[in-house]
């Protein structure tokens, strides 16, 4: 891909930018001239406009529950009114709980509307309430949903960390012992990855659906990357070892940003891989396989 799509004067929204990924999402994208609405929970999500206020550009902030349809609709029709358009929305907003197969069920349906409820029911109501004006306005637009790479949650079964042969990055790196390795989950976070994993299913339904319209739709599914979060594992208080092993959040943004210029021709229906161990850049694009008849699909994208 050779020709780079400018972001400068789109406007998006990203969810869950108080901190974290979210807001490194959002300060990367501002940093291209992009106009930025944010939605967290966190109240401090109201220091995001100061935060951005040096690129220039327009910023709304949003507190709010993305599993709360009235604050959806609060914050797509808001920033559709103030900023004119809709183009980019990055669905990164997610919490993480733990929870198995032995939980009792009072634990269990708890588990579920908060987990499931953020990190599946919060994309899938603002795909829903986004994808509308997208298509109303003709001009394509861009969808990241952000998974995680547990166990399989990357999806395809092509496509699972670490040994996929076909992986350029599949060598370990100066400075890293031992071969690229996917993070956590298993057996205590269960509901958390079978909603990651759940996200394939909006991936390449909504990328097959909105293609006609130059809708991109893609995904991110990342191993552990320097985050709140993160650190709220480790009860904050990481070893030195386990710190250095992270990704950086800047690195998985700037990837955010190389994806979002490739453009209208650009790649859709993947969700990409970023695992501790290798470099946090873009692979080059596979085929459509999953979206397309096969004997289309294997000419490539
Ligand atoms: N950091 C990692 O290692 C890692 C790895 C794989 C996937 N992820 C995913 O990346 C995304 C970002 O995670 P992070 O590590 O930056 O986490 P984080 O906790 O640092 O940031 C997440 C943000 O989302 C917000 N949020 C949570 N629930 C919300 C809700 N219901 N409504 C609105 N906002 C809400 C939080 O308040 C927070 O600001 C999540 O979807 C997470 O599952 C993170």
């Amino acid at each position: 891909m050779t020709t780079k799509t400018s972001l400068k004067g789109k406007n998006a929204i990203v969810t869950g930018a108080a901190v974290g990924l979210g807001n490194a999402y959002a300060a990367a994208l501002a940093g291209e001239g992009v106009n930025i609405a944010v939605i967290d929970i966190r109240e401090d999500v109201a220091k995001v406009p100061s935060q951005l206020a040096r690129h220039g550009v327009k910023v709304l902030a949003f507190h709010g529950d993305v599993a709360n349809p009235a604050d959806v609709r609060r914050v797509v029709d808001t920033t559709q009114s103030v900023f004119g358009s809709i183009d980019i929305l990055i669905n990164n907003a997610g919490i993480w709980g733990a929870s198995g197969a032995e939980d009792d069920l009072d634990k269990s349906l708890a588990d579920y509307e908060k987990i499931v409820g953020t990190n599946m029911k919060g994309e899938y109501l603002f795909g829903r309430a986004v994808i509308p004006i997208m298509i109303a306005q003709g001009k394509g637009g861009e969808i990241v949903n952000v998974a995680t790479d547990h166990h399989v949650t990357c999806g395809t079964p092509h496509n699972v960390c670490p040994n996929l042969a076909t992986c350029p990055w599949n060598k370990p790196n100066p400075g890293f012992q031992g071969p690229p390795r996917p993070t956590g989950g298993g057996e205590m976070m269960d509901l958390y990855d079978a909603g990651k994993w759940g996200l394939n299913g909006f991936l390449f339904a909504w990328a097959k659906a909105l293609r006609p319209h130059n809708i991109r739709v893609n995904g991110f599914c990342m191993g552990a990357t320097d985050s709140y979060m993160l650190r709220s594992f480790h009860n904050f208080n990481p070893s030195k070892e386990e710190e250095a092993s992270w990704m950086r959040a800047e690195d998985n943004a700037q990837a955010l940003i190389d994806l979002l210029k490739e453009g209208p021709q650009g790649r859709t229906a993947e969700n990409m891989n970023f695992c501790v161990g290798r470099p946090v850049k873009l692979e080059p694009p596979r085929s459509l396989k999953y979206i397309l008849p096969e004997s289309v699909a294997t000419t490539g994208a």
